[in-house]
């Protein structure tokens, strides 16, 4: 377990006020992916048109009681309309990689069977304009919005659900793997499978803890397949994940505090990852029978993944939890640095435990597929939106990340959460992450403070002041 810096908080490397990187500031490597990530249900709206069928999270927030004030995703950013005016803003924020995700139920309205052209056509003429701009498309197959129709059929915790999603990786492969060369299997499994089916507090809203783990192996033989699918069919594509990762801090120096902490790195940060890799599960966390786990499953669940994506928000507090005997470990807010608008601890150095941790496991390219905060800031009476705080977390955050590649960690991109504004989830608008205030009456966008000083990082490669 990596100790943690008292002064964890603070940028560790101070420049001159230039504008450009100072000495010493943090460099990184020639050819670094800088980048924005976005979820297709979190920008696109456009939630039921061109063919496109119902997801469980548009069933979600149409329940009803879901959603912080009652927001829906049904316009969210308008960008299934407006993607050239983003792609627009990521170059001039001069991005190089876009990280997105497509919504299954735009290219399979059913989930299974016949595919809707005009879904695929919309993600053919998204790329196409991402390529021409010069920028990486870098595709998520799935960021949470599976098919209702498939929810219907019992979702992630039925096994059929690893050959269905498999075909949908197919039909992408065939038809972007041509001029998509980096694809994400899943965004945050762990999120999907424990929120979504263990706690109720995400689409489908199940509150079954025995679905959760069913979900989570059936989600491990659904990479195996899926991965296997992409690699016919795109063969020179890299293949990987973004899987939500967190520093554990056992709360005591007690022994059964640190084994939790360990567990909890098991259950959560790799779990997802080492069955692909190994085809076993972590050994301090392996429900098998629970989850369903038959004879041969070992096979299927390996990938052998080309890159790894890892989405870093903030560490967790560990405690035992002998009472729980599903997951036996608590995980608690961490309060010593400052708090976002969420009541998210900013922690920086977080970054750079959790990068080193995992390229010292497994040494395969990784990627920072998500990293960023939300703060309330609005445009002031010049228009401009003063957001001192974002751009903080970022300097602070990517001067750990270089460090990190410093002493070794084979990181070639980072992506800010998020490009814009957007629906976030439970939290709907009221809570905004992106480098672009997005105006959600007009659809008008203003790059922000932050946003602008990305871009100038992005451009010299370094952290600018
Ligand atoms: C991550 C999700 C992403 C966004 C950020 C804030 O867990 O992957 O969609 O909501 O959190």
């Amino acid at each position: 377990m990596t100790a943690f810096r008292a002064d964890a908080g603070k940028p560790t490397k101070t420049a001159v006020p230039t504008g450009g990187p100072g000495e010493g500031a943090a460099k990184f490597p020639a050819d670094f992916l800088w980048g924005t990530a976005t979820a297709a249900h979190q920008i696109e709206g456009a939630w039921n048109e061109d063919g496109k069928g119902e997801s469980i999270w548009d069933r979600f927030v149409h329940t009803g009681g879901k959603i912080k004030g009652a927001d829906t995703a049904d316009v969210a950013c308008d960008s299934y309309h407006r993607y050239r005016e983003d792609i627009a803003i990521m170059r001039e924020l001069n991005m190089r990689s876009c990280r997105f995700s497509i919504a299954w139920s735009r290219i399979l309205p059913n989930g299974t069977g016949a595919v809707n052209p005009k879904g695929l056509d919309f993600y053919q003429r998204y790329v196409d304009a991402l390529l021409a701009a010069g920028i990486r498309p870098s595709c998520t197959l799935y960021h949470w919005d599976l098919p209702q129709a498939l929810q219907d059929r019992g979702g992630w915790p039925n096994r059929d659900m690893a050959g269905w999603f498999s075909d949908y990786a197919a039909t992408i492969a065939k038809a972007l793997g041509d001029r998509v060369t980096t694809f994400a299997m899943f965004n945050e499994p762990w999120v999907f499978c424990y929120c979504g089916y263990g706690m109720g507090w995400h689409a489908p809203g199940i509150a079954d803890m025995r679905q959760y783990l069913k979900a989570s192996h059936v989600t491990n033989l659904a990479q195996g397949d899926a991965f296997r699918a992409i690699r016919s069919f795109a063969p020179k594509a890299e293949i990987g994940g973004a899987y939500n990762m967190s520093p554990a801090a056992p709360a005591t120096a007690t022994a059964e505090d640190r084994a939790a902490a360990q567990t909890m790195h098991a259950a959560i940060n790799v779990f997802f990852l080492e069955p692909a890799l190994t085809g076993a599960y972590p050994k301090a966390f392996a429900p098998l029978e629970a989850m369903d786990f038959r004879p041969g499953d070992e096979t299927r669940i390996r990938a052998a993944l080309d890159w790894i994506g890892i989405n870093y928000y903030n560490r967790q507090i560990v405690r035992a939890a002998p009472d729980d005997k599903v997951m036996g470990f608590r995980t608690e807010a961490a309060h010593a640095g400052p708090q976002t608008h969420l009541g998210w601890e900013v922690w920086p150095q977080g970054l750079y435990d959790i990068v080193t941790r995992i390229s010292r496991y497994l040494y395969l390219p990784t990627e920072t597929t998500e990293n960023g905060c939300c703060y309330a800031d609005s445009p002031g009476a010049d228009g401009t939106v003063k957001d001192e705080r974002r751009t903080a977390y970022y300097r602070a955050h990517l001067t750990q990340l270089a460090r990190a590649i410093s002493d070794g960690a084979p990181v070639r991109g980072y992506h800010a959460w998020s490009l814009l504004d957007n629906f976030e989830w439970c939290e709907g608008y009221s809570a905004r992450f992106g480098l672009t205030w997005v105006d959600f009456r007009d659809q008008r966008r203003i790059i922000k403070d932050s946003g602008r000083w990305y871009g100038r990082t992005a451009a010299a490669n370094a952290v600018v002041m």
